[in-house]
């Protein structure tokens, strides 16, 4: 495994490795990703081998430009009023954080889509990644190069420390801007579903084509039998996990929760507070003892700045073989609906 800096030739280096059928780890502006060529079923196959990841697990397919999207997509089996969505959606949101549910073409393997006749499309806001997939054959299958089910990448050491020599290169584009996943919508029925919160809030989705429906229940985590796919596996109840066991708590919990109870002279554990003046009130109401670890997500509660910072907090406080970490949830809105969801698959009481 090579780490390599972006540049031109580390970039074509990547192109060529897809191309022979190789995985190649790249930024993109949410988190790491792990590519593969798309229309290659033993280099996805590798994928899936590589991460652990169940094979009822559908991938991403990132494209560099929307007049590309009929290479993967078969649009003529949409209708004219979700093509116009569609249109809408891409002309307006890519390159950006939104994945989109299509009709796969025949180019595609099943492999790529778990037996899904459907494919999430994504056509990636990062020079680096564009690049990459422009110098590939132009479509790239790429999950969240992260062991299944654990938090995922927003740094190159992210992917070192938790795949190993396993990649045949990483791409080292610094720390991702957004630092959590895109948004996976399905524009393909009468109600607009958003399978998993993400990157791209639904606020800015329902600007453009009207209502959404979060899709998130338990009913939507049972196995689709015909296909032997999960809805979308993102919605696997426990998923983005830290190795720390996580709680999440409202903002009045957690800064009325007192700490005596929960924490002796050998027990280290963490707070991360949504914003500084949650911090500062549970800092008055509480004293804790300077073993305690505080973190803080955006000192003015922004939810953009909380989410680019969220994994990596994360996986920083992983580091410190805690025993709990306490973690305040976000306000319902803009981005802060993706922090809440992601906290809530990392938390050991997934609810
Ligand atoms: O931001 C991202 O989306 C990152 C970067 C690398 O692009 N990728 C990513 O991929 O998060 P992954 O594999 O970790 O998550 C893909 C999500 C899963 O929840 C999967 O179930 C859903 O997309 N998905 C993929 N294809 C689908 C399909 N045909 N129908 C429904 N959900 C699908
Ligand atoms: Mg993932």
């Amino acid at each position: 495994m090579k780490l390599l800096p972006i540049s031109p030739e580390s970039l074509e280096q990547g192109g060529i490795i897809l191309k022979n059928g190789g995985l190649v780890a790249f930024p993109t502006e949410t988190v790491y990703g792990l590519g593969a060529d798309a229309f290659n079923p033993q280099a996805l196959a590798k994928i899936f081998e590589v991460k652990g990841r169940p094979h009822f697990d559908p991938l991403i397919i990132h494209i560099a430009a929307i007049k590309t999207l009929d290479k993967v997509a078969d649009l003529s089996l949409l209708n004219e009023e979700t093509k116009k969505k569609l249109f809408l959606l891409a002309e307006n949101l890519w390159p950006g954080p939104l994945s989109i549910v299509l009709p796969k073409n025949e180019k595609i393997p099943g492999i790529a889509t778990a037996g899904l006749q459907t494919a999430a499309i994504r056509f990636p806001d990062h020079e680096a990644a564009q690049k990459l997939i422009y110098l590939s054959t132009g479509a790239v299958a790429a999950p969240s190069a992260n062991p299944f089910g654990s938090l995922s990448p927003t740094k190159a050491e992210h992917v070192q420390n938790g795949l190993g020599e396993k990649p045949d290169l990483i791409l080292d584009g610094g720390p991702t801007r957004i630092g959590l996943e895109s948004t996976v919508l399905d524009i393909t029925g009468d109600v607009i579903k958003i399978l998993r919160p993400g990157g791209t809030p639904k606020e800015a989705i329902e600007k453009l084509v009207g209502c959404t429906q979060l899709t998130i229940n338990n009913e939507q985590l049972t196995v689709n039998n015909k296909q032997n796919a999960l809805v979308s596996p993102g919605l696997l109840k426990s998923h983005y996990a830290p190795r720390t066991p996580l709680y999440v708590l409202s903002r009045d919990e957690i800064i009325n929760k007192p700490i005596s109870l929960n924490s002796n002279e050998n027990q280290k554990i963490a707070y991360l507070f949504f914003d500084e003046a949650a911090r500062n009130e549970w800092h008055n109401k509480q004293k804790p003892s300077e073993t305690v670890i505080v973190k803080v997500l955006s000192q003015k509660g922004d939810s953009l700045e909380a989410a680019s910072c969220l994994f990596e907090i994360l996986h920083e406080l992983d580091n410190f073989n805690l025993s709990n970490i306490y973690a305040q949830s976000a306000p319902n809105i803009g981005l802060g609906e993706a922090i809440n969801d992601r906290l809530r698959r990392g938390s050991v009481k997934n609810y």
